[in-house]
């Protein structure tokens, strides 16, 4: 279990074993890779992120990552591939989120991408990116990096 604080000083715990908060997530993000690069989605407020949300009542949280990718950035995911869980310490509740790697075979044109500007491709992740305000809060703490090392690791990334 790793323990920081996040970009808005919440208490983050983080852990790469079988769900070690909830069974029942109620929130995911996908770590997505389409055609060698990496695939995230423009937030309309936030900025930059890999694609995610809420899980929606009836849904598993397995179906809701491929639903918010699909929303959020037109890609289809071929591969989902659990990789860890964390919860944040917030200031108005705790938020438990389901970290997975996907691949993604497809990229088509939606007419909506909900909040979102729809999909960016990145050849890769940019340096410093706690500081730089393209990018959203959620890509400024140590989860990414933690994530990005255990799917090296696992020798999930093609
Ligand atoms: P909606 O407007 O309904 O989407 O709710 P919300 O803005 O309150 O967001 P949500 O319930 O998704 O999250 C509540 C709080 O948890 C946010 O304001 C953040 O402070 C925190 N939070 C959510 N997701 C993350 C995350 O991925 N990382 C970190 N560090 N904090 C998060």
């Amino acid at each position: 279990m790793i323990t920081f604080y996040d970009y808005y000083h919440n208490e983050v715990k983080l852990s790469f074993t079988d769900h070690p908060f909830s069974e029942y997530p109620k929130h995911v993000w996908v770590i997505s890779r389409y055609n060698g690069k990496w695939l995230l989605t423009e937030h309309k407020d936030r900025g930059i992120e890999f694609p995610g949300g809420k899980v929606e009542e009836g849904e598993t949280p397995e179906q809701a990552a491929i639903r918010e990718v699909m929303e959020e950035t037109g890609g289809e995911v071929e591969a989902l591939s659990y990789i860890g869980q964390y919860h944040v310490d917030g200031k108005g509740g705790c938020i438990i989120k389901n970290i997975y790697f996907a691949t993604i075979s497809n990229l088509t044109k939606q007419e909506s991408y909900f909040e979102t500007k729809g999909p960016v491709c990145l050849d890769s992740l940019p340096k410093g990116l706690e500081r730089n305000s393209q990018f959203s809060f959620m890509m400024k703490d140590e989860v990414l990096p933690h994530s990005l090392d255990y799917i090296k690791k696992t020798q999930l990334l093609d």
